[in-house]
């Protein structure tokens, strides 16, 4: 199926607040993936967050909700924060692409990862967003966010819990402005895991690497 994908550039609102940002992504059609779903889900958190936690995209519960990791993942991933020590209420959560992509099923709508064209439309989001914080430390939570955010070439089985400087950045260095970059594998993969108590450990583990970096700044 041929589809139009301009990219979201041209709804990205010059020098625009998170207030703005949020409020444009709502007309976004910058990917096909505005169809289906029921609305974007663009990010919570303020402005000044230290750390920003970027999620791949919204799950069902998200697309319902409007809020980025509100479902089942979400409950996860508050439990591993508190472990760690990070608030989350003052974090800024987000998502690589900002509308769910799924399946439709008689029962209900399955998850499909998002390919590298809608990672690439939805960047220009990611980028802004990401500007106007300009957090301490970046997590990606997952294969895709780390695609999004280091490239095709890094793999979170073998980097996760490693901080990574501005250097390091691929593909983009205008996405992060400062401080570090690190990954860690998806709350759902935990959720998923056949040793889910050892997998929570390992993420807490991750988390509190970030959590640190903020101490010793
Ligand atoms: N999974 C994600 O990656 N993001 C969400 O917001 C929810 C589930
Ligand atoms: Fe725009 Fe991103 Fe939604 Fe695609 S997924 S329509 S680029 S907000």
């Amino acid at each position: 199926m041929a589809v139009d994908r301009p990219g979201a550039q041209q709804w990205v609102p010059a020098g625009g607040g998170l207030e703005q940002l949020r409020t444009a992504a709502d007309g976004c059609q910058g990917c096909e993936l505005h169809g289906p779903a029921t609305q974007t889900v663009f990010s919570t958190g303020s402005p000044l967050a230290r750390v920003a936690l970027v999620g791949e995209q919204p799950g069902d519960a998200e697309d319902r909700a409007g809020v980025p990791f509100v479902g089942p993942a979400g409950g996860l991933l508050n439990r591993a924060l508190d472990a760690a020590g990070l608030d989350r209420g003052t974090c800024y959560v987000t998502n690589a692409v900002k509308h769910f992509r799924f399946t439709p099923t008689p029962k209900r709508r399955l998850h499909q990862t998002p390919d590298l064209a809608h990672l690439q439309a939805c960047r220009p989001w990611l980028r802004a967003e990401l500007a106007v914080v300009d957090p301490e430390i970046v997590v990606c939570l997952g294969a895709t966010a780390a695609r999004a955010l280091f490239g095709p070439t890094f793999r979170v089985t073998r980097q996760r819990g490693q901080l990574y400087p501005r250097s390091a950045r691929r593909p983009d260095p205008a996405l992060v402005q400062s401080g570090w970059l690190m990954a860690t594998v998806h709350p759902s993969a935990v959720l998923r895991a056949t040793d889910s108590d050892a997998a929570f450990d390992a993420l807490v583990r991750d988390l509190a690497v970030a959590a640190q970096a903020l101490v010793s700044g």
